[in-house]
């Protein structure tokens, strides 16, 4: 059998329109703008209104990707959504996300690989395209954190926000091509960041939701340390993969968690800074939607054209991290 090329055929995003910024949390717990600035790059986020959820967010995303695709959503035959914060367990979001957008002949799932979900997400879209069994799949991040987010913690609040982005991917005829995917995960490491309520093991309770066991926690200068090294190495094992030289490099898109991890990786590579493209300020961490919604931002503004070289990294909670190498 002669395996396709796939590529990413069309992108969209969404944000919710409500902004909380550095100086609007100063109101709410004890930091600063200059804290918040200085440790992680953050300004500002996005917070969704009461009556949006990961599937609301994402079918807007969706519509839009698939519009820029030249599509229509009958011309979906798969939806993968990542997430780690569904509307509720099941039914799944990429279900829901099916339903508002009347596509009713696709099949849906979600995956949960936390920050690195769109990549995941991408590496199973590929497999699908280049064996033929589907010509057109929607990669759909959405992620609602501000929900999971513990507004009292000033260790975490600082550093989240809702986002959602979606791409088509489609069978390639020319140049562009998704080249080659890296994956890697380490659930040793699951305690420096994870949600501990809610699941099998600890279902709600009264002594769940006393004891806020329904809120993301996380060991952050841990955290940075495995972040910085599985980030840099994942960098490193796409390009030799892809056999792409650092300086073949046309731009790379790192998720979007904190400046002076995105600054090291940077480094690793040898990049100059026209070369790496930064939102975050923006946006926060909005866990499997930074990378699709930065991705969206730099074609939008134009430093992203087809044929490029593209790199992708990212990590997450698990640990997972990932990265893929694209010809845009
Ligand atoms: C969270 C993070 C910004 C904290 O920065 P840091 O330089 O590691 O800071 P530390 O955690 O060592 O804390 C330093 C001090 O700042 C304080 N601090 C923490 N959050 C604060 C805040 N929002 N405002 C003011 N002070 C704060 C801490 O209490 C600590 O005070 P102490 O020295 O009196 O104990 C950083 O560790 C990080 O970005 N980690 C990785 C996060 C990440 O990538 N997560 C997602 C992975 S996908």
């Amino acid at each position: 059998m002669k395996l396709k090329q796939a590529y990413i055929k069309g992108i969209g995003m969404y944000v919710p329109k409500k902004v909380l910024t550095n100086h609007d949390l100063e109101k709410m717990v004890d930091t600063s703008d200059e804290w918040i600035t200085t440790r992680t790059g953050i300004k500002e986020r996005h917070i969704a209104a009461k009556n949006e959820t990961s599937s609301t967010m994402g079918a807007e995303a969706a519509k839009e990707a698939i519009k820029n695709a030249g599509l229509k959503p009958k011309d979906i035959d798969l939806i993968i959504t990542n997430t780690i914060t569904p509307d509720m367990p099941f039914p799944n979001t990429s279900a829901l996300i099916a339903n508002i957008l009347g596509i009713k002949k696709a099949g849906v799932f979600d995956i949960e690989a936390a920050c690195s979900g769109f990549i995941y997400g991408l590496s199973i879209a590929k497999q699908y395209i280049r064996t033929g069994e589907y010509k057109n799949i929607l990669v759909i991040s959405s992620e609602v954190l501000s929900r999971v987010t513990d507004w009292e913690d000033r260790n975490t609040c600082v550093l989240f926000g809702d986002a959602a982005a979606a791409a088509v991917v489609s069978e390639s005829s020319g140049k562009s091509e998704i080249i080659s995917i890296y994956l890697g995960g380490d659930g040793a490491y699951g305690d420096l960041l994870y949600l501990p309520g809610g699941g099998s093991l600890h279902p709600a309770t009264e002594a769940t939701v006393k004891n806020r066991m329904h809120y993301m926690k996380m060991k952050g200068n841990e955290t940075f340390k495995v972040a910085v090294t599985k980030m840099s190495e994942s960098a490193l094992t796409i390009l030799e993969k892809a056999n792409i030289k650092k300086s073949d490099v046309d731009l790379l898109i790192p998720h979007q968690a904190n400046m002076r991890i995105i600054k090291m990786v940077q480094k690793t590579l040898e990049l100059s800074d026209d070369k790496v493209y930064i939102n975050l300020q923006k946006y926060g961490n909005t866990s499997a939607a930074t990378i699709p919604v930065a991705l969206y931002e730099a074609v939008q503004e134009g430093r992203l054209k087809r044929g490029d070289n593209l790199i992708l990294v990212a990590f997450g909670g698990g640990f997972t991290w990932a990265s893929a190498a694209i010809r845009w």
